[in-house]
């Protein structure tokens, strides 16, 4: 397989900037876009009627993905999800007796922690599912049910675009699950799948913001530590904005529920201390906006990612303000991934590591 970078100066930037595309393409397989109606993509058959509990377990960014997706799950089909990180499910041997699906989320299919959990799922006699990018990898033959991500070849080590098409997928199933458990009617399906088709116009709009989010990371590119705050669906996205940053600019980075900001962080926080915030105007928004106050009380430096709705609301006088255009709530960890895979992407540039090849990191970790 040769995979060219293109016009692009590394792999990371050119995927980042594939997004709109492919998380379009991964769409397209849970949803019929000429009927706006959920599916399963070929090949797959679970009927969610009869599913109360899903165990989710993956690795890396993949968790993260899995975090978002338990909120959809819990959400919009009201089925209740358990999440480990791979490596902890299939040594933890948590009881599994009340678990209906055990789901995997994984780019690769070659995760050696995350093969070992869906093998531990299959031995103890459990529906298998995978969301995962390799069609002919491990994970992708042997679990009983495909849902293929339609990301394409990620080459950049740091995840991105297969990240924000797993969440696409998570989207879709979640809006399909609700639909086969009652909890979604035909209406809602149709606005539901209508607002997740508006996903790449969005993507590509964020993708504007590239300049404004580049001279931020000049100044990122000076600081040694940095915290990310989100709440709800923000709360996954500020534990990947973090990882993002950590793996390719080396730059020590939290992510925090923003709601844990008082228990601990907070002493953290001065005027050295960037805190990166992901503040949708959605049902969270208030809570967060009184965390924001509290940081910049005590002198940090916030860099505000939110719409313009969170925007007017002007929560401090002194942010550096990232405004994105106002979606709905499902939207919300997609399209905030964005900015998020930028700010990384330019701290490290200005940095000169090698940003698609991190030291010490592997695209693929098949030990356990
Ligand atoms: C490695 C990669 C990460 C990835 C994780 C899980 O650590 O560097 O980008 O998220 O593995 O990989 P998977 O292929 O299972 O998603």
């Amino acid at each position: 397989l040769y995979v060219d970078k293109g016009n692009y100066r590394h792999f990371m930037l050119k995927e980042i900037y594939e997004q709109p595309e492919v998380i379009g393409h991964t769409l397209g397989s849970f949803v019929d876009l000429t009927t706006g109606r959920t599916r399963l993509p070929r090949g797959a058959s679970i009927d969610f009627s009869s599913i109360g509990r899903i165990a989710l377990s993956a690795c890396g960014t993949g968790y993260y993905a899995a975090l978002v997706g338990r909120y959809y799950f819990e959400r919009y089909a009201r089925i209740a999800c358990d999440l480990d990180v791979a490596s902890e499910f299939r040594y933890r041997e948590s009881p599994l007796d009340d678990v209906d699906l055990a789901l995997f989320v994984s780019q690769s299919g070659e995760t050696a922690d995350t093969l070992a959990s869906l093998r531990y799922a299959k031995e103890t006699g459990l529906s298998t599912a995978a969301i995962v990018n390799v069609d002919e990898s491990s994970i992708a033959r042997e679990a009983d049910h495909v849902l293929p991500t339609l990301a394409g070849p990620e080459i950049g080590v740091a995840s991105t675009k297969a990240f924000t098409c797993q969440l696409m997928a998570l989207a879709a199933l979640a809006v399909r699950a609700g639909v086969d458990r009652g909890r979604i009617d035909a209406r809602q399906e149709l606005e539901l799948t209508g607002v997740l088709q508006e996903a790449p116009r969005l993507v590509n709009e964020v993708l504007h913001l590239e300049e404004q989010i580049a001279d931020l990371s000049r100044h990122m590119a000076t600081k040694k530590h940095a915290l990310f705050l989100g709440r709800g669906l923000s709360f996954p996205l500020a534990l990947e904005g973090a990882l993002k940053l950590k793996e390719i600019s080396y730059i020590h980075a939290e992510g925090y529920a923003a709601g844990e900001l008082k228990h601990g962080p907070i002493a953290l926080i001065d005027d050295t201390m960037p805190v990166v915030v992901i503040a949708p105007h959605d049902r969270s928004f208030d809570k967060t906006a009184s965390n924001v106050q509290e940081v910049a009380a005590r002198g940090g430096e916030i860099i505000l990612l939110t719409d313009r709705k969170g925007a007017a609301a002007g929560i401090v006088d002194d942010a550096h303000t990232i405004v994105l255009p106002d979606m709905p709530e499902i939207l919300t960890p997609i399209v905030y991934s964005v900015p998020l895979q930028l700010l990384a992407y330019h701290t490290a540039v200005q940095m000169g590591t090698d940003v698609d090849q991190p030291r010490n990191l592997a695209k693929s970790v098949t030990v356990e």
